[in-house]
């Protein structure tokens, strides 16, 4: 008979509490260890802390089954643990845009000095290169006595689309300390049975080096972040030269080799991930004495986009914004999430409150901790259409699907102005103007 994996997941945040929980579901015993207080009394009372669809019902499953527990005590968690894993926050250090990895080594220290027998420590965060082997340095320092291995596994899921992406990832990757006299093999066989599900699946597993796994993660979110800026300078293009930005995307798309997702244009790629992962690449391509231009070109033309589309709103406007509200649909950094962090909201809502406008807001989802980050004045609204009430201009910043679905006349009828700003292509041009409006969108001719 199997034996029952158990595994313990250091970090209960998107990360963590996600691919925990999934875990979990593919029938593995987990201890989630969460040091946040007010995260684990929510967890601990049957409350997600955080807003991800079909968590809940994933969550309450698992911990009706004994699969899935919270706590704070990190010995009792790894004890008899197969892999501990660190989902803990990399964010980016302040000046010099490297990735913090300071709770990722406090967090294995105390893995350290805790941990009994075999242990597999596995960083499911994203670290920089070389994070694996100073984790696999600090733990023999602390416990020369220790067997262990150290891996990497990074993970792919998106906010919004957590669930299914772990369930049915595009692939596995595997890192581990190829050079270690011995071979890694007990590690990769215990991750290999935890993914034993996806394997069934066929997904594609790849086992290789730890700074090669740690690279993987980057270069995929960067990959992705600089496709994003192209469409958006393409975007930009566009609109000078009278072309149509969907069109260019979808044809440039249908190329199998260039693929038709991350093409839509936005005021700028935000998040906890892109924005912080494109910077601390570019701080390893130069600390490695090898610049990664493309992606140091990608951070600073999405930061310019963001001041930008704050620009573009204002001469919309007619070059003024002082004292004319604006009602602005969407804050976070994308929909189907309520998490604010680097969202375009808070640079454009910031000039746009500098340049004297009043704001009146609503977001489905993040509007709790839009309070804590965005400026103080801004109002915040209970649905879309109130938003609209004596505004001068509307502004799409998030493309939450109930904004899509909108009437236009519904806007309008509140509305004190005629002008709206969609700066996710949520509607149709042609429709929009027939309902009386002054529109502007990205890329799309006029
Ligand atoms: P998060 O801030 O939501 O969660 C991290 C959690 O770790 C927090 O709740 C914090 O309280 C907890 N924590 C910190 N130190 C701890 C310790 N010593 N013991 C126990 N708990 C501790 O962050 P996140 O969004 O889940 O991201 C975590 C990592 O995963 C980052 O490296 C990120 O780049 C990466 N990642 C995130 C996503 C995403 O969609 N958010 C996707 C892929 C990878
Ligand atoms: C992203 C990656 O997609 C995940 O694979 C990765 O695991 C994750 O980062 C991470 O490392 O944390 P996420 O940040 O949740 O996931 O969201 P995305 O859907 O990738 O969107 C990121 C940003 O790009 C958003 O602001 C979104 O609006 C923007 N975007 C996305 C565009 O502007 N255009 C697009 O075509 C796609």
């Amino acid at each position: 008979m199997e034996v029952q994996l158990r595994i313990a997941m250091i970090g209960g945040g998107y990360v963590g509490l996600v691919s925990g929980t999934c875990f979990a579901e593919f029938g593995t015993d987990v201890a989630i260890v969460e040091t946040n207080p007010d995260r684990l009394s929510a967890l601990r009372e049957g409350r997600i802390p955080i807003y991800e669809p079909g968590l809940d019902r994933l969550v309450a499953e698992n911990v009706t089954a004994g699969r899935l527990t919270f706590g704070d005590d990190m010995a009792a968690a790894i004890r008899g643990a197969d892999a501990v894993f660190l989902a803990v926050g990399t964010p980016s250090r302040r000046g010099d845009g490297q990735a913090d990895t300071s709770y990722v080594y406090a967090a294995v220290e105390q893995i350290a000095r805790v941990a009994e027998g075999y242990t597999v420590i596995v960083t499911k965060s994203t670290v920089p290169v070389g994070t694996g082997r100073e984790i696999a340095r600090i733990v023999r320092a602390t416990r020369p006595d220790l067997d262990f291995d150290v891996a990497s596994n990074p993970e792919f899921l998106r906010e919004g689309n957590a669930i299914a992406d772990f369930m049915r990832p595009d692939r596995v990757i595997i890192g581990t300390d190829q050079s270690k006299p011995g071979g890694t093999q007990r590690a990769q066989d215990i991750l290999r049975k935890l993914y034993r599900p996806l394997y069934l699946l066929e997904t594609p597993m790849v086992f290789t080096g730890l700074e090669t796994a740690e690279l993987i993660k980057y270069s995929a979110n960067s990959f992705l972040a600089m496709k994003i800026t192209f469409i958006n300078e393409i975007a930009d293009l566009c609109e000078k030269v009278g072309a149509d930005v969907i069109d260019v995307a979808r044809s440039i798309g249908l190329d199998g080799r260039i693929g038709k997702k991350f093409l839509h244009p936005s005021p700028g790629f935000g998040g906890s991930c892109f924005p912080k992962d494109t910077r601390a690449l570019t701080a390893i391509g130069r600390n490695a004495g090898s610049p990664v231009r493309l992606i140091e070109t990608t951070v600073a033309v999405n930061e310019a986009r963001m001041q930008a589309m704050a620009q573009r709103i204002i001469a919309f406007a007619g070059g003024d914004v002082s004292g004319l509200t604006i009602g602005v649909l969407g804050l976070t950094f994308k929909p189907e999430t309520d998490d604010m962090r680097e969202a375009a909201s808070i640079t454009i809502l910031d000039q746009l409150d500098r340049a004297g406008a009043h704001i009146r807001a609503f977001d489905p989802a993040g509007m709790q901790t839009a309070r804590t980050v965005l400026p103080q004045s801004v109002i915040y609204c209970s649905d879309a259409v109130e938003v609209a009430e004596g505004a001068d201009i509307v502004v799409v910043l998030t493309e939450w699907n109930e904004f899509r679905s909108l009437s236009p006349y519904k806007l309008k009828n509140r509305m004190k102005g005629r002008k709206i700003a969609d700066l996710r292509n949520i509607w149709d041009p042609q429709a929009i103007r027939e309902a009386g409006f002054d529109y502007i969108s990205l890329g799309r001719p006029d």
